[in-house]
């Protein structure tokens, strides 16, 4: 297959600035007031408008994954490359399934909700009371999953930084290696 060896700007880009918002999006969902009994207020838009940002990056960067593929190091013994590319596919799918189900939450509950305050958003479904208890836990499971395989990529990241001492991390940084 014809795959590039190296991560070029875009994709750099891409990955940092979603790590960005991320750091910035947990903490919005953390410390919002409960939003269980009423419309959205500012905190709830914020992170409705983070949410939709991410959502259009990540989308974007996919696009940008899938036509511009790049082969594992390959210096990395099989297992490693297999788990690799496999936890990266995984983050792909939690981001898009916690941008989705907070989406779809939202919709049943029946808010109009909009992009910082500007732009209507369309709904994913129309209000439904019995729709928001069967999801009702879905987006923290996806946020959790998510978190989850972010420690284990970031705990790979270090391990090769300080255990192992490779190039893995420079892969991802600024410039070449
Ligand atoms: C990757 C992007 C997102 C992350 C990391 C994220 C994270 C979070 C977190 C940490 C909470 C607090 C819930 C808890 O106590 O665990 C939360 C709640 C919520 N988020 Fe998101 N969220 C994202 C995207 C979105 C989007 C795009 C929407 C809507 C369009 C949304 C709608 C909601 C709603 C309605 C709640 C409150 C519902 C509940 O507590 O079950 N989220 N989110
Ligand atoms: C400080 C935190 C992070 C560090 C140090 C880090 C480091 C890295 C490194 C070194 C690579 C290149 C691996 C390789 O192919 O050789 C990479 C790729 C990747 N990272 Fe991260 N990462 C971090 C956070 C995140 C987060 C929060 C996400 C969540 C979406 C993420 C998603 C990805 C994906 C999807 C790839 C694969 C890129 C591709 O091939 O499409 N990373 N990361």
């Amino acid at each position: 297959m014809d795959d590039r060896l190296h991560y070029g700007s875009p994709a750099k880009v891409f990955h940092w600035l979603v790590v960005a918002l991320l750091a910035i999006q947990f903490p919005i969902g953390w410390f919002m007031p409960d939003v269980h009994s009423g419309p959205p207020g500012r905190a709830m838009t914020l992170h409705i408008s983070f949410g939709l940002i991410i959502l259009a990056l990540i989308l974007l960067r996919l696009v940008w994954r899938i036509t511009h593929p790049v082969a594992p190091e390959s210096s990395l013994p099989p297992w490693q490359r297999v788990s690799s590319e496999a936890v990266h596919w995984l983050l792909y799918g939690l981001v898009l399934a916690t941008t989705f189900t907070g989406w779809l939450f939202a919709s049943f509950r029946g808010w109009s909700i909009s992009y910082f305050n500007l732009v209507p958003l369309p709904m994913l479904a129309t209000k439904n009371t019995d729709a928001i208890h069967r999801i009702d836990g879905w987006h923290q499971i996806a946020e959790w999953a998510l978190l989850i395989a972010i420690g284990i990529h970031v705990a790979a990241a270090l391990v090769h930084i300080f255990i192992y001492r490779d190039r893995i991390m420079q892969r991802m940084l600024p410039g070449r290696r």
